[in-house]
């Protein structure tokens, strides 16, 4: 291992439950970083409805700033019940989305593996999840989320009539293609496309640009599949799927669907690329349920700085030792209470989930170097 890799992350832990998963996923990046001599300096900022109590916006520019000076960041969750009754562009979440679009980053990565150690967690027969691996591709910056005129229609104070609109310029289909299937390339080389292309104009013009992008990769096979059947086939044949490109309202409903492969939500993390500056954030959101309780998953917080050092940092090797450290903790039985089942052999909260996946890393690291040594 070469060390010293300098990487500056602007922290930002958000509501409920994320600042409880994001101090897993700091802790065990300083283990990586104190084991291999690398430089991780953090940044903490407020986002979402901390931010909108301390500064009154879900986005301060002070936040904003420091994302865009930093070389990645890392995102826990936002969104909170107090704010449930605002209007969309006044939420926790328009700080998320703003964020987004600031940074750039246009292709959601959200890796979805099964582990063996979770089949009893899952609802799914293990037959049916065994051997599933896939990533599913979002575009995340167009759609419904974001295109106009969107609002509501207001007669006498009184909404009357609410609208958003969904646009794709072929462009932003074409860019998230290319991602999708340059995946492939690392992969099984076999993209699903999803759309819906037998009522809506933007997925006919989804469905005809990436067969126009896939002609440039002559050795990815390429598949389309309606949003509906999609549904339903990730459920009944997960392990039938390689990459699966969205755009990005169907790519949000697709990638929860996708996490009952593990049981729970807990255990998926994402990375946004393609922008100035990468995001990560677990797929999950704030859990008001659970939040303050310190029994959340804190897996998916550090397998998204997992794929930060594999993505930003290109420390392939510090990547696959977290995820080598995650299995081996959910193989010797433990496991958050969204993870229990007949074969858990010990119920942990957030905090020591990540003292132990931080453990099993320094035991992996010092074994090859050991290995290395002889
Ligand atoms: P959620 O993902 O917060 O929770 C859904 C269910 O999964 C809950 O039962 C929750 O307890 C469970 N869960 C989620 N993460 C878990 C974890 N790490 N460990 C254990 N259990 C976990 O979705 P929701 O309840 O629909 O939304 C709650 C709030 O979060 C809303 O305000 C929503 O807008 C926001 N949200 C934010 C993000 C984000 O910041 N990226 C993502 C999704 C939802
Ligand atoms: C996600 C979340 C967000 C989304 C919300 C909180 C804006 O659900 O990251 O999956 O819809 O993109
Ligand atoms: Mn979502």
């Amino acid at each position: 291992m070469k060390g010293e890799m300098k990487l500056r992350i602007a922290l930002l832990p958000g509501d409920g439950i994320g600042p409880e998963v994001t101090r897993e996923a700091v802790r065990v990046l300083q283990a990586v970083a104190e084991l291999c001599s690398h430089d991780f300096e953090f940044q903490e900022l407020p986002v979402g409805g901390v931010a909108i109590r301390e500064h009154g916006s879900p986005l301060p520019v002070n936040t904003l700033d420091a994302c865009l000076a930093s070389q990645a960041v890392l995102l826990g969750a936002v969104g909170a019940p107090e704010y449930d009754h605002l209007p969309p562009d006044r939420r926790p979440e328009a700080g998320l989305l703003t964020l987004r679009q600031a940074l750039g980053g246009f292709a959601n990565l959200r890796p979805v593996v099964f582990h063996e150690a979770l089949a009893p967690a899952s609802p799914l027969r293990p037959e049916k999840i065994k051997n599933a691996d896939l990533l599913i591709v979002r575009e995340l910056l167009g759609g419904l989320y974001f295109s106009e005129p969107r609002g509501f229609t207001v007669e006498d104070g009184v909404a009357v009539a609410a609208y958003n609109t969904l646009r794709y310029e072929a462009h932003e289909i074409e860019r998230v293609a290319h991602v999708a299937f340059q995946a492939a390339r690392r992969r099984r080389r076999r993209v699903t496309s999803v759309d819906k292309a037998n009522v809506l104009e933007t997925s006919q013009l989804w469905r005809a640009t990436v067969a126009r992008v896939a002609r440039s990769y002559p050795d990815v096979e390429l598949e389309h599949i309606y949003v509906d059947a999609c549904a339903m086939r990730l459920v009944s044949e997960p392990a039938r799927f390689d990459v699966v490109l969205a755009e990005n309202l169907f790519g949000d409903i697709l990638s929860d669907e996708a996490a009952v492969v593990n049981g729970s939500l807990g255990t998926l993390a994402s990375a946004t690329i393609g922008g100035t500056v990468d995001l990560y954030e677990p797929v999950h959101g704030s859990a008001p349920d659970i939040a303050g309780r310190g029994i959340a998953n804190p897996i998916g917080a550090i397998a998204s700085a997992a794929l930060m050092l594999r993505y930003t940092a290109r420390l392939e090797q510090e990547a696959r030792d977290i995820e080598m450290a995650i299995k081996q903790v959910l193989d010797a039985g433990y496991a958050t209470p969204d993870l229990q089942s007949a074969s858990t052999r010990c119920v942990v909260g957030t905090a020591e989930m990540g003292q132990l996946i931080a453990e099993a890393l320094a035991e992996i690291v010092d074994l090859r170097r050991a290995y290395h040594a002889v």
